[in-house]
């Protein structure tokens, strides 16, 4: 059966601010340039597994019946995402307000609008499809009632834990595959232990942990697997884990194996570093392939 992915997600409108510095509380500080992007981390992602190749790839979202809806499907149309839109009657399309500084760092803060109105009786049938991807931008309750329709199918479920929140077992226990970033196993898993300790003790399959310009690790099977960062100069971080998490599930959905699918996701993530914006800056497979022909690395396994 060829792998279909099935996202489902939110879909933000990003308002986007250059500053030397990201403001600390109470603080204002002088940006520079302003700019509009298609966001939201399930829409990121959905580009993200469409761009890398070869998987067809559905996204489910929720939007205002406003006009920040169409600069987001314009751009998922570019990507070739098939649009699964709710039209919600009661709020406005998602948004997210981002500072983003001088050294590509950036603070984000969500204004949910539609996304929270994703309900488990959107969920498409899930004929066809081999993978369902989700984020944690939509309700908890709609996300837990996808999982355990998908894990019913026989979907392969993959999780991006993010933004942090506390998740219920019967998720975990629905999941396949979980994605975390270092502050997200935290919260998942307490403070203390090193992360090979804290991997060890989710009761998920695959478990998957970005470290940013450190690179990745993973477990899976009792292994730990470990990728390096790339070096590169960063112009801005937004999406660089969206563009993990949609490389390695289409990866994965390709059939390759982890080691394989952790290096591509780790180039396809730092490419996505070095332009600006969430779906603008996420890279096409061929501009990966390059970039990895360019930056030989070899991939091992040891304890992170
Ligand atoms: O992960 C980056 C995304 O987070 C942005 O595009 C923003 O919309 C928020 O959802």
């Amino acid at each position: 059966m060829s792998p279909v992915i099935l996202v489902a997600g939110s879909a933000n409108l990003d308002f986007v601010v250059r500053a030397h510095d990201i403001p600390g509380p109470g603080e204002t500080v002088l940006g520079r340039d302003f700019q509009t992007f298609p966001g939201g981390k399930g829409a990121n992602q959905a580009v993200a597994c469409a761009r890398a190749g070869g998987v067809s790839t559905h996204l489910l979202a929720a939007f205002g019946k406003d006009a920040f809806a169409a600069p987001i499907e314009t751009s998922l149309r570019d990507a070739k995402v098939i649009l699964h839109a709710v039209r919600s009657d009661q709020s406005p399309t998602g948004t997210a307000f981002i500072c983003v500084s001088d050294t590509a760092e950036n603070a984000i803060t969500v204004a949910p609008g539609a996304n929270v109105d994703l309900a488990p009786a959107h969920l498409p049938a899930l004929d066809g499809f081999t993978h369902l991807l989700m984020q944690l931008e939509i309700p908890l309750e709609t996300v837990l009632a996808y999982a355990r329709q998908a894990q019913a199918a026989g979907l392969q479920v993959v999780l991006n834990a993010a933004p942090a929140r506390h998740l219920p077992p019967e998720l975990l226990a629905a999941t396949d595959v979980l994605i975390v970033n270092a502050v997200e196993l935290a919260q998942l898993c307490g403070p203390g232990g090193s992360v090979a300790q804290q991997v060890e003790s989710l009761a998920v399959p695959m478990v998957v942990v970005t470290l940013g310009a450190e690179g990745c690790c993973a477990r899976h099977k009792g292994k730990l697997y470990f990728q390096d960062g790339f070096k590169i100069l960063p112009v801005d971080t937004t999406a660089a884990g969206d563009t993990f998490c949609g490389a390695l599930t289409s990866a994965l959905a390709l059939g390759q194996s982890l080691e394989q699918a952790l290096r591509f996701a780790t180039a396809a993530s730092a490419l996505a570093c070095l332009v600006p914006g969430a779906q603008s800056s996420i890279p096409a497979r061929l501009d990966v392939e390059t970039f990895l022909s360019e930056h030989l690395q070899s991939d091992h396994s040891k304890t992170p």
